[in-house]
């Protein structure tokens, strides 16, 4: 908190509103108690879930903001997930074309991803991340694991098929330690598997800020798990991000067996490493059948070429491998 302060400081801030969903502002109303001793601190409140994540709540908040005569000295900090980091970072980089940003993130998924490299959005008459832009924060707040405490164990899981994700396309010794985790609890979340996600996300981000080409790495898993999440919607029904990411991990591996030379005992690893953790079906022609028109929607196809992010080995992808049909 201390560090935040001197930083507040340094920027000439006046006041700082802090921007929390229901949920983290009933479970921590204490958390900046220190800092509301400071500084003056507005709190506001939106309620928790993906639904929030709207122009609407980015109008309410606009609205609170000019209400305070915020001007460009002042923070906004956002306290929660990757749904409150999206928006509130969205909301502090419009307002008078750029208020200082500040995130506390509370999930783990958060903490490793979403809070890092500025991708901020809301979605709009439900396509997500309609509507944003990328502006990195000025200050991320140090995870504190304590979160991870109260965290649902679905959201936990979440963050852990992020963890994952970047053993695979990033380091084969981080995949060596998740390999070793024989039950997911928050005890079970190493600090040092944080510090080694945000340090290769924060290097994948600093090679390409706006998603040309190098940061397409952090699709992979994401090609089948946003078509898994996208049928499942349109279905009526939901799916955890990490069940579908999961799924996307598994599937996306059994492809760079046969596209891109992913040895084979490296994809029985991952495969008991994910099954461990999450129930993936078999894939089959006819989950393919379903999956692959929402697959069609990404933007990174190309000629209607599906655009799979795929390993030759666990910490080493390959960009831009182009499929068109039933690959298995
Ligand atoms: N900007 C990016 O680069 C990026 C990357 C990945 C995901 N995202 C976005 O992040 C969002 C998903 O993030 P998320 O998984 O953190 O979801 P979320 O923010 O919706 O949080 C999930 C749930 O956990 C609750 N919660 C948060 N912290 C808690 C805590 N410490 N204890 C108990 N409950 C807690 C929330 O109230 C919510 O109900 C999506 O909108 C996604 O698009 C953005």
């Amino acid at each position: 908190m201390e560090k935040l302060i001197g930083k507040l400081q340094e920027w000439g801030t006046r006041q700082v509103v802090v921007l929390a969903d229901s949920n983290v502002a009933a479970l921590y109303p204490r958390y900046f108690e220190n800092l509301a001793d400071a500084f003056p601190c507005h709190f506001m409140e939106i309620p928790a879930g993906e639904n929030s994540k709207n122009v609407e709540n980015a109008v309410r908040v606009w609205e609170r903001l000019l209400e305070l005569n915020m001007d460009r000295s002042d923070t906004l900090l956002m306290f929660g997930g990757g749904m409150v980091c999206d928006l509130g970072g969205f909301i502090a980089a419009t307002f008078k074309r750029g208020i200082h940003c500040v995130y506390c993130p509370t999930t783990l998924l958060a903490m490793i991803d979403a809070a890092i490299g500025g991708k901020t959005a809301v979605n709009l008459n439900h396509v997500k991340n309609c509507v944003g832009l990328v502006r990195q924060p000025d200050y991320i707040m140090s995870p504190d694991l304590a979160f991870l405490e109260t965290l649902p164990a679905e959201e936990l899981k979440s963050g852990f098929g992020e963890i994952i994700k970047y053993a695979l396309i990033a380091s084969f010794p981080l995949f060596d330690e998740l390999r070793k985790t024989e039950v997911l609890s928050a005890d079970s979340i190493q600090e040092s598997w944080i510090q080694k996600c945000v340090a290769i996300k924060n290097r994948i981000v600093e090679s390409d800020p706006c998603d040309y080409k190098e940061r397409h790495v952090l699709n992979f898993g994401h090609t089948f798990g946003h078509a898994i999440e996208g049928y499942q919607a349109s279905l009526g029904q939901s799916i955890p991000h990490g069940a579908a990411v999961a799924a996307g991990l598994l599937y996306e591996s059994e492809l760079s067996e046969k596209i891109t030379g992913l040895p084979h005992d490296q994809l029985l690893e991952i495969k008991n490493l994910v099954r461990r953790h999450f129930d993936v079906p078999e894939f089959s022609k006819e989950l393919w059948r379903k999956w692959v028109p929402f697959m069609h929607q990404d933007k990174k196809n190309k000629e209607g070429k599906i655009n799979f992010t795929l390993l030759k080995e666990i910490g080493t992808p390959v960009i831009s491998v182009y499929i068109q049909d039933y690959p298995f």
